[in-house]
């Protein structure tokens, strides 16, 4: 019995219609499917923000203290500034009355994500080999800040997500409102969740709807709700997961079966679907079947009623080129009482072929002369290495001939003597594999922590995914596509752009990735540097973080080929297999001292087959990057118009990333007029209208901003370029970039 018959049943007693009505009340706020309760609301620490009035802070900890982290500190206290005066702030609860004041140097902004606040970006770096290529990006900050940013640049325009979230192992290696989550916390999964969810509900917005696909890494502590989670916030995707060996020798679990794998969720929007490509013998999972190949038959029949005796009428000759084995026709059927060694060409280059069985009796064809020529007009027959008696003709049979009308075999056109059909050979037969990978290039300390210690030296990030799973997993969605634009924002160390730069060099595309990360350290080194007495937010402390001591330095190193200790990146790309090398030399013989030339075999690494495109690591990738900031920015600044240049790089990367950035530098945003790139133009003064729409038009350009409060003066500039990509930004420019949770 389903719960709304109870409740018919309940309303239909005596008095029962106001229990009835509360019930229903119950029953429809419940959620249906995954259900958690929400950890709301977020926040987030912002160090590097100077802390004014108004600002909501916690109050740090005296130096050289290290926090619980646990959730029951009171550092965890959220506050107001109510008032700052010298080197110190009085500050009011944000949850009752109480009032305390605090030293100006312990108090940390926070961000509380139901609040307003205002973002942009701030270059600090950039690295340029690749002319006039788009830029990778690396943004150093808090990803959900990150991805409202870019809701701006890439609404529906991301081809790919990839990412390799945090996967709360209860092991003080992720933090949810600054405390570690430990495996006895009894909203664990809750705050997971809620961290998850948040993040993909703005990943759906930056995907495009009809043709992306996000892929999410995970392993057993929590793919069954993030498999959920997932269904949930996409239901009409076409959602699997694959199962991926990154650990072959196994992560011992008491009492369990050892770790060896872990797991993708590929969620596919619109009509994507995973290419099929050439892929190297691992990716098989099984041996080359009959399937691979149609099945050739002979002409000759065998079997019964196979001689010529019984079917006289199919013993004639079959004319075939000697050195070609190209059949030039087919003979009369012979009288039974003829020889048929009588039959004899006149050009010696051309063969006689009777259906002679191996043992040299005369056995029959199986098919008429008039089918074989039909036959061989669609590249259904085909002669096969010789015998005692010549050239073997063989032929496709109904059945497979079906199969290849209907696209089973993977045809890839004709050739040989008779212009038959040509199959993919098993080396290059392009497949989507299945859905348990077992690919040596994929261990993740071999190819993830050895190869990343190349670029950045050892130790300096402990779990990164080895550079080739992730190239591999990307390329079944870019590899068609050199101009994706794909976003990772749990990039940690920043695989996803150095796979993407393989990608490019592959093929040379011109994909750009975005990636964002914070810049956390571990919960060693936090211990370590507390004691030390430092706190985040310190250059000491903040040089050590993810962002900008791995990623970025990775990416320099990755592009440069020059690693971080000044030297060229030592080794290829490639995967190295033990085997047996021939050498050539001389070997003394032990018993008369001779010395014998000769061949002999040593074993050795040897580059792998199975990593496409391999190439010395210090011949750097003809890319450029830019590396940014993510800045929190006062009200009062944008109230003024001051911060232009804080949201200048998201103009650029809505206009593809490419060529310099517009920015206003110390002119009075008062005085500006205009300026246009090849990419894109912006237009602070309509006065000056006339002139930029010169400019963009003489540089073809897509992309075009104008500054202006005024909506016609910005539906005029729509009908001057229409089918162009024309956008409006307020005066205050931040606005357009309000950022806050649940609005
Ligand atoms: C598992 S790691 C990703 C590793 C990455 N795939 C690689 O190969 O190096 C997850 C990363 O996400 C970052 N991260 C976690 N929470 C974040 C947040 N809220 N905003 C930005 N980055 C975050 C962490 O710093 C961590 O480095």
């Amino acid at each position: 019995m389903q719960i709304n018959d109870l409740i018919d049943r309940v309303e239909k007693l005596e008095g029962g219609s106001e229990l009835a009505r509360d019930l229903r009340k119950f029953v429809n706020k419940r959620r249906l499917g995954l259900v958690y309760e929400e950890s709301k609301p977020e926040y987030v620490r912002l160090t590097s923000k100077p802390v004014v009035e108004g600002d909501l802070v916690n109050v740090l900890p005296p130096r050289g203290t290290m926090e619980d982290m646990s959730g029951d500190d009171e550092a965890d206290d959220i506050w107001v500034v109510d008032t700052l005066e010298g080197g110190s702030a009085h500050l009011v609860s944000l949850e009752d009355e109480k009032t305390c004041n605090a030293a100006y140097e312990d108090l940390v902004a926070v961000a509380r994500f139901d609040q307003t606040i205002y973002c942009g970006l701030s270059e600090t770096g950039r690295v340029e080999r690749g002319g006039d290529k788009p830029y990778h990006t690396v943004i150093n900050g808090e990803n959900y800040h990150a991805l409202e940013l870019m809701l701006f640049p890439y609404f529906q325009s991301v081809d790919c997500i990839y990412i390799d979230p945090p996967y709360n192992t209860g092991d003080k290696s992720w933090k949810y409102n600054n405390n570690y989550v430990a495996a006895d916390d009894a909203y664990r999964h809750s705050k997971w969740l809620t961290f998850m969810e948040d993040r993909l509900r703005l990943a759906k917005k930056l995907l495009n709807p009809t043709n992306s696909v996000l892929i999410v890494t995970i392993d057993e502590k929590e793919y069954l709700r993030l498999g959920l989670l997932l269904e949930q916030l996409f239901p009409d995707a076409t959602i699997q997961m694959v199962s991926s060996v990154i650990n072959p020798s196994g992560v011992a679990r008491g009492g369990q079966y050892a770790r060896t794998d872990e797991y993708l969720f590929f969620v596919q929007l619109g009509t994507c679907r995973p290419s099929k490509l050439p892929l190297a013998k691992e990716w098989r999972t099984s041996k080359k079947t009959t399937t691979d190949e149609p099945t050739w038959r002979t002409v000759r029949r065998r079997g019964s009623h196979d001689t010529r005796v019984e079917r006289p009428n199919s013993f004639f000759p079959i004319f075939i080129m000697k050195k070609t084995g190209k059949i030039v026709s087919c003979g009369q059927a012979l009288d039974i009482q003829d020889d048929y060694r009588d039959v004899v060409s006149d050009d010696p280059e051309i063969e006689v072929v009777f259906p002679l069985k191996p043992d040299g009796t005369e056995g029959c064809w199986q098919i008429g002369a008039e089918t074989i020529s039909s036959l061989l007009d669609k590249g259904y027959v085909r002669c096969v290495s010789r015998n005692k008696w010549g050239w073997i003709p063989t032929y496709l049979a109904s059945g497979e001939a079906k199969k290849v009308e209907s696209g089973i075999y993977d045809i890839v056109g004709r050739g040989g003597a008779n212009n038959e059909i040509q199959v993919a050979s098993a080396s290059d037969t392009e497949f989507v594999p299945g859905s348990q990978w077992r690919i040596p290039s994929h261990n993740a300390r071999e190819y993830g922590s050895n190869l990343l210690a190349n670029f950045i030296g050892k130790k300096r990030f402990s779990y990164p995914k080895s550079l080739y799973a992730v190239e591999d997993t990307l390329q079944f969605y870019l590899s068609d596509n050199p101009h994706a634009l794909i976003v990772d924002f749990f990039a940690g160390s920043a695989t996803t752009v150095h796979a993407v730069m393989r990608l490019n060099h592959r093929d040379n595309g011109r994909r750009r990735c975005i990636a964002v990360t914070n810049n956390e350290v571990s919960y060693e080194e936090a211990t370590r540097f507390a004691k030390q007495g430092l706190r985040q937010g310190d250059e000491e402390w903040e040089r050590f973080g993810i962002a900008r001591y791995v990623a970025i330095p990775r990416v320099i190193a990755a592009i440069t080929g020059i690693a971080t200790d000044g030297n060229p990146v030592s080794g290829d790309y490639g995967i190295e297999d033990e085997d047996y090398q021939v050498v050539e030399g001389s070997i003394e013989d032990p018993e008369t001292g001779k010395k014998l030339r000769g061949k002999y075999y040593r074993k050795a690494k040897m580059p792998a087959a199975y990593v496409t495109d391999p190439f010395p690591m210090a011949d750097g990738f003809e890319e450029n990057a830019v590396f940014y900031d993510l800045k929190y920015l006062e009200p009062s600044v944008i109230t003024a118009n001051l911060a232009f240049d804080e949201i200048a790089p998201l103009l650029w990367m809505r206009s593809g990333s490419v060529g310099p950035v517009i920015t206003l530098g110390d002119t009075d945003p008062e005085e500006a007029t205009f300026e246009v790139t090849d990419a894109y133009g912006v237009l602070f003064d309509y006065a000056w209208a006339p002139e930029f729409i010169e400019g963009c038009r003489a540089r073809d350009v897509d992309h075009i901003f104008v500054v202006t409060d005024v909506d016609r003066q910005y539906r005029d500039l729509c009908a001057e370029f229409r089918g162009k990509d024309v956008k409006q930004l307020y005066k205050s420019y931040l606005r357009s970039f309000e950022i806050g949770q649940d609005r």
